[in-house]
């Protein structure tokens, strides 16, 4: 997921023209999106995943990239708007004029970390799966799994027709009803980590990711955030 902006706006951020001068180049046939030439009103792009063009030029924004960490709260959205009109986790973000983004999303009820950026690159190289940068969680279960389950789970079980990738978990903790494990996967599926629990038949009740990598979450508070230095980017890929 990412910010997109019409392409008149976007020629008009890089500094190459007013808004209005940039429809005259796109009519004009001077400009191109990821090496096709674009000469119709309407088109969007997505800074940084979008190569535009002019005279064969590559433009780029101006704009100031930006990192943030957030401990995003229960009950938000990784969407940058949402119909039902539920909060949106960039609303957190106090710091305004960055068009910023979430890098990929955690499901309404799961907390943690997020990063937002507006640097289109960043965002998609940390999702790109021939990366495999690990994202780590912590997840209430219900019940306790065998110890068989759990390798199961480690070694890759099938998913809606294709095999998980290995995964890392460990029991922190476990209580009569219910246990606490730490899981480390480098895929992004859409629910993976509750559909993962959910076929060896422990549910999960609470979910929350405490890592990206080696960037860890901490001790930062709910719906409290943190900017990130160019260290702290390394450590998503460790
Ligand atoms: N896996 C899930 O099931 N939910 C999330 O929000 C993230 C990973």
């Amino acid at each position: 997921m990412s910010a997109t902006v019409r392409l008149q706006k976007y020629l008009a951020q890089c500094g190459i023209a007013s808004r209005r001068k940039a429809e005259e180049m796109i009519a004009e046939g001077l400009i191109s999106v990821d090496g096709k030439v674009v000469t119709e009103m309407g088109v969007s792009i997505t800074p940084g995943m979008n190569q535009v063009s002019f005279a064969g030029k590559h433009l780029e924004t101006k704009e100031k990239l930006v990192y943030y960490l957030l401990n995003k709260p229960k009950g938000y959205v990784t969407t940058l708007s949402d119909p039902q009109g539920r909060p949106i986790v960039t609303s957190l973000i106090k710091e305004r004029g960055a068009r910023l983004f979430p890098v990929g999303r955690l499901d309404l009820d799961t907390e943690g970390a997020l990063i937002l950026t507006n640097d289109g690159q960043l965002a998609q190289r940390i999702q790109h799966p021939s990366n495999e940068t690990n994202k780590t969680y912590e997840a209430l279960i219900k019940g306790l799994p065998s110890k068989e389950k759990i390798t199961l789970l480690e070694n890759g079980i099938k998913l809606e027709d294709k095999i998980t990738s290995p995964a890392t978990i460990t029991v922190l903790a476990s209580k009569s009803q219910n246990c606490l494990v730490k899981i480390t996967i480098h895929e992004g599926r859409k629910r993976q980590i509750k559909k993962m629990f959910g076929l060896i038949g422990h549910p999960v009740l609470n979910l929350k990711r405490i890592a990206y990598g080696k960037l860890v979450l901490g001790n930062l508070p709910i719906g409290c955030y943190r900017q990130l230095k160019p260290a702290d980017l390394k450590k998503i890929f460790l």
